[in-house]
This record gives C-alpha cells, sequence and structure tokens, in this order.
C-alpha cells in the first residue's frame, strides 16, 4: 500500500514507520493517523516483523503535535469525538501492540507528538529533542492520553508541573525525568534503535506479546475517559477559541481574565 504521510521501510526482522510530513513538522492530521493505523496493524500480522522503531522526517521534529489547523472550529462533541478516535485508532493500538514500538525522538515531540512517544513501548532521544505537553497554552487539555501516560511514566508532581506550565523540557532533563531511556546524538539515535531492536529479535516474540499485555494491564484505568469528556468541553470555551486562533493567527494568546 502506498502513503502519502507516512514511509515504510522493513528490513531484517526490522521496521522503520516515518511520519513524513516535514514541512508542517509532522503534525499528525487525520489523514497521518488514519495511515499510521492502516501500518500498525499490517506490521502486527506480518509475523516476520519482530520490532518496530517510530520517528519522524527531516532533523527538525519528531511530531509538533495534532494538526492545530483541523480541530481549531470544532464544537464541544467534536473535540471529544476527536480525542476518542484518535486514542483507539493509534495510541491505544500503538501502546497494546504485540509488536514492541520504539520512539526515535529526532526533535520536537510536543502535544500528540509527545503522546504517541509515550504510546510506543519505550523512547531513545537525540540530543536536539524538545518535549512538552503545551496544550494549556492553547485553551485545552492533553486529549490523546498524555493526562494518563505522563504521570505514568514521570510521576504525578512532575507530570502536573508540565502540564500546567506548558513548557518543553530538553533532552537531558527528560533522561533525567525517566521519559526516555536513552539520548544520543542525531546521527547516533537510529543506529541506536537498531541495535536496540537488535537484541529484543533474538527474544521470543510470543513472550514479549504477553510481556507488553500483562505490563500494560497493571496501567489501566478510567482516567483516559474523563480526559476525552474533559477535552471535548474545553471545545466550548472562550479560551480554546482564543488559543488555537492566536495559534494560527501566529500572535501569543491573550486569554479571557474572568
Ligand atoms: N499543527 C499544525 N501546524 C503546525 C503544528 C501543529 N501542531 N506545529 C507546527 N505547524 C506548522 C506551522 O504552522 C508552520 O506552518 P507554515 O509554514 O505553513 O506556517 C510549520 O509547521 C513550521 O512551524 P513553525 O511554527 O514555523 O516552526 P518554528 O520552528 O518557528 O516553531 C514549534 C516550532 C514546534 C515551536 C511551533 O511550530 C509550535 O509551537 N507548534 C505547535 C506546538 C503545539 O502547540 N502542539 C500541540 C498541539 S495540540
Amino acid at each position: 500500500m502506498t502513503f502519502e504521510n507516512i514511509l515504510v521501510n522493513k528490513e531484517d526482522g526490522l521496521a522503520i514507520v516515518t511520519i513524513n510530513r516535514p514541512k508542517k513538522l509532522n503534525a499528525l492530521n487525520k489523514s497521518t493517523i488514519r495511515e499510521l493505523h492502516i501500518a500498525f496493524k499490517d506490521l502486527e500480522a506480518n509475523k516476520s516483523v519482530k520490532t518496530i522503531v517510530l520517528t519522524g522526517s527531516g532533523d527538525k521534529a519528531f511530531v509538533a503535535g495534532a494538526d492545530i489547523s483541523e480541530f481549531a472550529h470544532f464544537n464541544e462533541s467534536e473535540g471529544a469525538d476527536l480525542a476518542r478516535k484518535g486514542q483507539e485508532d493509534l495510541f491505544n493500538l500503538v501502546e497494546n501492540l504485540a509488536t514492541p514500538v520504539i520512539a526515535a525522538v529526532n526533535g520536537f515531540a510536543l502535544g500528540g507528538g509527545l503522546e504517541l512517544a509515550m504510546s510506543c513501548h519505550f523512547r531513545v532521544a537525540s540530543d536536539n529533542a524538545k518535549m512538552g505537553l503545551p496544550e494549556v497554552s492553547l485553551g485545552v487539555i492533553p486529549g490523546y492520553g498524555g493526562t494518563q501516560r505522563l504521570p505514568q511514566l514521570i510521576g504525578k508532581g512532575k507530570a502536573m508541573e508540565l502540564i500546567m506550565t506548558a513548557e518543553m523540557i530538553y533532552a537531558d532533563k527528560a533522561l533525567d525525568y525517566g521519559l526516555v531511556n536513552y539520548v544520543v546524538t542525531q546521527e547516533e539515535l537510529l543506529p541506536l534503535c537498531y541495535k536496540l531492536a537488535g537484541k529484543i529479535i533474538n527474544n521470543s516474540s510470543v513472550a514479549i506479546a504477553a510481556a507488553i499485555k500483562a505490563i500494560n494491564a497493571g496501567f489501566s484505568t478510567t482516567g483516559y475517559q474523563v480526559e476525552i469528556d474533559t477535552f471535548g468541553a474545553c471545545f466550548a470555551t472562550e479560551d480554546f477559541k482564543e488559543g488555537t486562533s492566536a495559534f494560527l493567527e501566529k500572535r501569543k494568546a491573550n486569554f479571557p481574565k474572568t
């Protein structure tokens, strides 16, 4: 199958999926999410693929977030549907895939981009990577599982701070927080992922799939539904209109004071 927004390469038990919209910093639009859904389903069904590496095209971004231009005009129920469908089609799919997925974070991983990296089974970053969940600066909250997976990975207090301040952290801090497992130069990023994949490939795929299932079972929570509902509710607010308009108009948001 040919894709417009992603590239899929397979070699010796390894598949590399590259999100390929570099001019938009690989922002996740609807069709990219759909293509990723199809690609991950196909790769999971392909028994010769033992490990998947997910990365972004170019040297600037892994994924700079969900495509803001696509949802800025949504109402509350469209907002909730966006989060629900995205979680089902991509983020939960990746997290629960029987085949291990390593995120190679090669630049900005913001909003939906960091949420996608967090859905992967573990993360490796290049030293130019910047990560964050800036949604509250747009008048919304993370809607693709970020409110759940960030505290799981780095702890509640640090996650609260990152989400509330909307700040980006650099790769060294992400390593310190345990958000990524390794930080290397951009040139070393994919070779290190291939080396880690090589170690995984030698082990039992059946046992690894069982381990993924058991590890994820320990993190099942009703928080994802609360996230979908509250994400949708944000779409009915003046803050959301102002936040998304400000981004698209390339200006700073001026949120209502009351
Ligand atoms: N959605 C839609 N378009 C996006 C995007 C996103 N999340 N992130 C970047 N882009 C687009 C920009 O609009 C721009 O498009 P244009 O050239 O047609 O104007 C292009 O990608 C390049 O981005 P630009 O902002 O010019 O690059 P920069 O180096 O100045 O800034 C970022 C990089 C990542 C800091 C900035 O793009 C940004 O803040 N992006 C949004 C991050 C975000 O809030 N993500 C969460 C979404 S829920």
